[in-house]
């Protein structure tokens, strides 16, 4: 949420930062802005709106080589051009851009305020910059240091100074940063995405650290400015994996890329000779993992349903009882927390804040927490006590598809190997194995069923409200196919259990209100046949994810026929079209896919 750029060395800074920006805007697309340091001292240009809107509005004779960027998700105040980033002091000597949230920024506006501070922002940012400026400390580090240290919250932040010109300082406290190293030059960004253009040769601040970046190199210092020896490394990442190529969006070209990404997560990791899965990151031996007793996941929004679908697999493979949680929830209930469970924490970024404070909760009452992350190195990943990577590459498009797909393998690989700890037979194993291996292919085969799934989804986009409906493993199907559509389509689509529908919803059933409703070839089929009858009685339009062969009576409905597999994995099969149906809803509808209204990746703020 929100973005970070900056960069000092011999280069003009703003053509970097405005290219920096736009790679991190889907991290926050209200406003941005850049600051750069001139001869003249610093100078700023924000506007609300788009990367775009700004570079197009920049002031002429904007040159300088050191500079930061940022693009906002709004959080303190509304998106307008005073509060974009970066927020300055009153005499314009100190820019600042942030990422997070300074829980007691009302208390130190009010300070400010009394000590005759005008405060021209809603921001909690621009606090910031005037603790900075009227910091008494010598050097720039120790002004940044002074300022943080009544800072309660959480911060990625980088500064600069018109009195320090050759140097930018950046700090982390939950909220990324991480440092490029170039020739005689020095970038920082919230994301990789934004530095792999110029540098793989990179940095990832800690929490609790400041750094000071000069065009010859980085120091890394602890809050009490002591030095850390940091070193960088050289990642092994093909920089064009952070572009969307000929696709017209990010979202369409990770829904093509979910076969490869399947085929990465399984890799490795079947062991067909005992019909088992490796997941050495787990950090558990054979004795311990047969002492779980219960299994908790937890994670949020798609990856809370695609958990639930992952609790579903570990209680039918491992006969464990197990259930998914809301993690933005999870710490407000003040959970107990048992010794003999395991809490599995479920995240593509890594980052989303309520799922890192569910597990940092977890681990301070003494529970053992792995992770599901797709983000090597983030910060719900480095705080697990084992993990299993999910290898689905860059996920850009807000809208989450192929680390979801990579979500339900990392869970049915977890569940098998529960399972066959447990009383999961060596014939089911090899069975499952032998789905498993299957999936990538059968994804490529709906995925060519674009142009069919297309012609629904535009009858669909008509509709103000929609039901997804389905029953046991079809319903987090259901939520998760409710929520990319509303996620990008802006429709009110709701998901209900099949069998709850008679117990109240059914009200709203019109011919106006469509229904998709998910229908395995399973032993709730006839059951869930009955439910779409009622629903045609009351002359609901209906669009069934089904599997060839199952018979759906004289019930007037359009099918989507999905390959079978084996019943515990249909799931991640049936929740393929019902990404296709929001995406191509969404588009017909004129949205922009991978920047949908309100939203942002990665929810770094509770
Ligand atoms: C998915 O389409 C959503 N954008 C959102 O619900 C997302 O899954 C959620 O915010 C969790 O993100 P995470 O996987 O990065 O933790």
């Amino acid at each position: 949420m929100c973005g970070i750029v900056g960069y000092v060395g011999g280069q003009q800074a703003v053509p970097l930062l405005l290219e920096g920006l736009s790679r991190l805007e889907h991290r926050g697309y209200d406003s941005a802005g850049v600051a750069v340091l001139t001869t003249s001292g610093i100078k700023v240009a924000k506007k609300a709106g788009r990367v775009r809107d700004l570079s197009e509005d920049l002031p002429k004779r904007f040159a300088g080589k050191t500079g930061i960027g940022h693009t906002r998700w709004a959080t303190h105040g509304p998106a307008n051009d005073v509060n974009a980033h970066p927020h300055t002091d009153t005499k314009g000597d100190v820019a600042v851009v942030h990422n997070g949230i300074i829980d007691n920024a009302a208390a130190l506006r009010q300070q400010l305020t009394e000590a005759g501070v005008d405060l021209v922002s809603d921001t909690d940012t621009e606090v910031l910059a005037h603790l900075v400026a009227r910091s008494d400390a010598d050097t720039l580090e120790g002004k940044v240091r002074d300022a943080l240290a009544v800072i309660d919250g959480t911060y990625g932040i980088a500064v600069m100074h018109a009195d320090f010109p050759d140097r930018l300082v950046v700090a982390r406290n939950g909220s990324p940063l991480i440092i490029g190293v170039g020739e005689k030059e020095m970038h920082v960004a919230s994301d990789l995405a934004a530095l792999v253009r110029y540098t793989t040769t990179v940095a990832h601040l800690d929490d609790g650290e400041i750094a000071t970046l000069t065009a010859t190199g980085f120091t890394t210092y602890r809050m009490d400015l002591s030095t850390t020896a940091k070193a960088a490394t050289t990642l092994d990442i093909d920089p064009s994996v952070y572009d969307a190529g000929d696709h017209a969006s990010f979202m369409y070209k990770e829904m093509l890329e979910q076969p490869a990404a399947a085929e990465r997560v399984l890799r490795g990791r079947l062991d067909e000779r005992f019909g088992t899965a490796h997941l050495g990151g787990l950090n558990m031996d054979p004795r311990e993992t047969r002492a779980i007793r219960r299994v908790k996941i937890l994670g949020c929004g798609s990856a809370y349903y695609v958990g639930q679908m992952g609790a579903a697999l570990v209680e039918e493979l491992a006969r464990i009882p197990a259930d998914a949680e809301a993690a933005s929830e999870f710490r407000y209930r003040d959970p107990v927390i048992e010794p003999d469970t395991l809490y599995v924490a479920v995240s593509q970024s890594g980052e989303t804040i309520d799922t890192l404070l569910a597990v940092q909760e977890i681990r301070r009452k003494g529970g053992r927490v792995v992770g599901l992350v797709n983000v090597v190195g983030s910060a719900i990943a480095r705080e697990c006590d084992g993990g299993i990577y999910l290898h689905a590459g860059p996920e850009v498009a807000v809208a989450s598809t192929k680390a979801l797909t990579t979500m339900f393998l990392g869970f049915a690989l977890l569940a098998l190997q529960l399972g066959r700890v447990r009383d999961l037979s060596i014939a089911d194993g090899t069975r499952l194995i032998a789905g498993l291996t299957r999936i990538p292919g059968q994804i490529a085969e709906i995925l060519e069923r674009e142009e069919e799934i297309a012609a629904v989804a535009t009858r669909l986009a008509e509709a103000e409200s929609l039901f997804f409906v389905g029953r046991v493993r079809g319903f987090p199907v259901a939520r998760e196919g409710a929520q990319k559509f509303k996620e990008i389509s802006y429709r009110h689509a709701e998901a209900y259990q099949t069998s709850e529908l008679k117990h109240g919803p059914l009200a709203l059933i019109s011919e106006s209100v469509p229904t998709v409703a998910i229908v395995p070839d399973d032993e709730l089929a006839s059951r869930n046949v009955g439910a779409l009858h009622e629903i045609a009685a009351r002359r609901g339009p209906l669009v069934v994810v089904t599997h060839e062969g199952v018979d759906l009576g004289e019930v007037d409905a359009v099918r989507i026929d999905v390959p079978r597999n084996e019943r515990e994995l249909d799931p991640i099969l049936l929740t393929i079209p019902l990404q296709l149906l929001a995406y191509h809803a969404a588009l017909h509808l004129g949205h922009d896919i991978d920047k949908p209204r309100n939203l942002a990746k990665s929810v770094t703020v509770e």
